[in-house]
């Protein structure tokens, strides 16, 4: 018998929002017709695939310096006061779906990245946030429940599958961005490959003593520690027992001490149909 458990969600336009995000159709509204300005970097992902890796890397590069404070404006959550007085430039996160993205986006200005994960660790990610964060709070066992609601888009910000798929396309629907995808995996493997490309794409010079130290600052273990010495306030607040819950574990192939063999065989089986049209390919393991 499979546990039942309910979590907690705000359906909107067919997809499925977290209840963190505080009046969901005004706040889709105001992100679709939000101003931009030229330097404007975007950070788009599917939660829990490594957003605020990405974002520190980015934010090293624009400042050409290897330390951190947090400085991103987090659209869906943080609405439009600290976006609009955030200083230039501005890197701005979201999850929202492709369709709610600022229409001026397309105009090609801005630059736009998109950070992906397998999804076998981002379920397992997903489910140990979900389960810390206060606003969701819920008892579900992780085997059976939890991944068949993640299969099919059952959970905060709805499926995987939809996301990446949407986000293939996006160079072909939006052809004057100017955007670039990252992935988890290669980041774990070549952190400093990774760090180069991004600053590429961003256009920023860069040396080679730069990029030591941003791969050094961007290791998990220093991100944890500086973090925990130096907490991201909104997590203690978001956190069941005011932890600090994002920088969890930070490896690749975790979910193999979640899954049962049935479950990754269920899962592999939904990946194939789901991804079937798809090129893109992820590595479970490294
Ligand atoms: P785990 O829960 O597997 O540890 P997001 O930022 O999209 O919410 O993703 C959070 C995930 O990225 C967490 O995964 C977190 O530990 C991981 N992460 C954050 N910083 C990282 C880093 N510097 N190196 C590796 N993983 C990192």
């Amino acid at each position: 018998e499979k546990p039942e458990f309910e979590l907690k969600m705000q359906p909107y336009d067919g997809f499925n929002y977290p209840v963190e995000m505080h009046n969901v159709a005004d706040q889709l509204r105001n992100i679709r017709d939000m101003t931009l300005r030229d330097d404007d970097i975007f950070i788009t992902s599917y939660p829990k695939s490594g957003t605020h890796w990405i974002n520190e890397v980015v934010y090293m590069l624009l400042r050409g310096h290897a330390s951190y404070c947090r400085k991103h404006c987090w659209l869906d959550a943080d609405g439009f006061d600290t976006t609009d007085n955030a200083p230039s430039p501005r890197i701005i996160i979201t999850h929202v779906p492709i369709k709610w993205l600022p229409w001026r986006l397309s105009q090609g200005r801005v630059k736009v990245i998109y950070m992906t994960r397998n999804p076998k660790d981002v379920v397992v990610s997903h489910y140990n946030f979900g389960v810390n964060l206060a606003a969701t709070a819920f008892d579900g066992e992780f085997n059976y429940s939890y991944i068949d609601k993640f299969l099919n888009g059952d959970v905060p910000y709805d499926s995987w599958f939809r996301s990446v798929l949407g986000w293939e396309q996006f160079p072909d629907t939006h052809p004057k961005v100017p955007f670039m995808m990252m992935n988890y995996e290669n980041m774990k493997s070549n952190l400093r490959q990774e760090v180069e490309k991004v600053a590429i794409f961003l256009g920023k010079a860069f040396n080679e003593d730069l990029l030591d130290k941003i791969v050094e600052s961007c290791s998990f273990s220093k991100t944890k520690q500086d973090k925990q010495e130096n907490p991201d306030p909104r997590f203690k607040t978001f956190a069941r027992d005011g932890s600090q819950i994002l920088y969890r574990k930070g490896e690749v192939g975790d979910w193999k001490n979640w899954f049962t063999v049935t479950d990754s065989e269920n899962f592999d089986k939904v990946y194939k149909e789901k991804m079937a049209e798809s090129k893109l390919t992820f590595r479970f393991s490294v």
